[in-house]
């Protein structure tokens, strides 16, 4: 595993820790193949009741490295970001979430996977495709309008503003929200809780839930993937990506 994600099994808990903080926890190619290894690890393990994702208190993930998605893009369904967001749905033990501070891009959209998540106060949470030249990722196009509805679906995923914990509670797309340096051991009871569950039982109430639009989720994960990847190479993206890593507002009149 790399040191960048560590992963370890205790308690019936699979934790699962983002480690690059010094970049906000910005995914890379490498970290997304140890979170492929470590979902897989968790489905497989019949120790791993639960599995839990979070970064530090500071910062759950600024989403895709921009760098990556300028330099080293993914090109098709076997990238290892690919292969993340194809597994996610896929994922029978109740996942759950803790995020303190920035959640952004896959960092928001990978919520909508979660069974529980525990936002700090300070969790800012943003769904920037569209202002970085990209699209809908993660069937985010799919089950954020389920979650809040298209009207607010479509403000969050057009105009790719950030919002807090308190939206986040208030549309469901958390469950509880606290103080930041209580993150982890709320988000830790809770995994408990469920860790403690008849294990069955928790796995089949979980696939029933998901079980009614797991083909529509499915296939909004690939058809986002195709026009995501076709969209990472365009010029708005590209200037968009430029425009980060200068510490500069992007222009988009250079597009055309
Ligand atoms: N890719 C690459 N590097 C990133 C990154 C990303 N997605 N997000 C943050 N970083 C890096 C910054 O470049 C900075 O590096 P440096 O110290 O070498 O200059 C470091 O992480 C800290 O980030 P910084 O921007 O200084 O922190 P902040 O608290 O002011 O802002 C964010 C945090 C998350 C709001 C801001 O970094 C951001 O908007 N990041 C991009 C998010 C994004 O668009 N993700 C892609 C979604 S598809």
């Amino acid at each position: 595993m790399s040191d960048l994600v560590k992963v370890e099994l205790r308690d019936g808990i699979l934790d699962i820790v983002l480690n690059r903080p010094d970049k906000k926890n910005a995914l890379t190619a490498d970290m997304y193949r140890a979170l492929v290894a470590a979902f897989h690890l968790g489905n497989a393990e019949a120790a791993a009741r639960v599995i839990l994702i979070r970064g530090q208190e500071s910062a759950f993930t600024a989403g895709n490295d921009l760098g990556d998605f300028l330099n080293n893009p993914p090109q098709d369904m076997d990238a290892p970001v690919m292969q993340l967001l194809r597994l996610l749905p896929g994922i029978a033990k109740p996942l759950v979430a803790a995020v303190g501070g920035p959640a952004v891009g896959i960092g928001t959209t990978l919520l909508l996977h979660c069974d529980y998540v525990v936002a700090a106060d300070n969790a800012r949470f943003q769904l920037p495709f569209v202002n970085l030249g990209l699209c809908a990722e993660g069937a985010s196009s799919f089950l954020l309008p389920l979650l809040v509805g298209q009207r607010r679906a479509a403000e969050l995923l057009l105009l790719g503003e950030p919002f807090g914990a308190a939206q986040a509670l208030d549309m469901g797309l958390a469950n509880k929200v606290g103080a930041p340096n209580e993150l982890v051991a709320a988000a830790e009871e809770v995994a408990a809780k469920l860790a403690a569950k008849p294990a069955a039982a928790v796995r089949a109430t979980k696939q029933l839930m998901k079980g009614h639009w797991a083909d529509a989720v499915r296939n909004a994960v690939d058809a986002e993937a195709r026009q995501f990847m076709e969209r990472l190479s365009s010029p708005e993206a590209k200037e968009a990506f430029q425009a980060f890593l200068e510490k500069r507002q992007p222009d988009f009149s250079r597009c055309g």
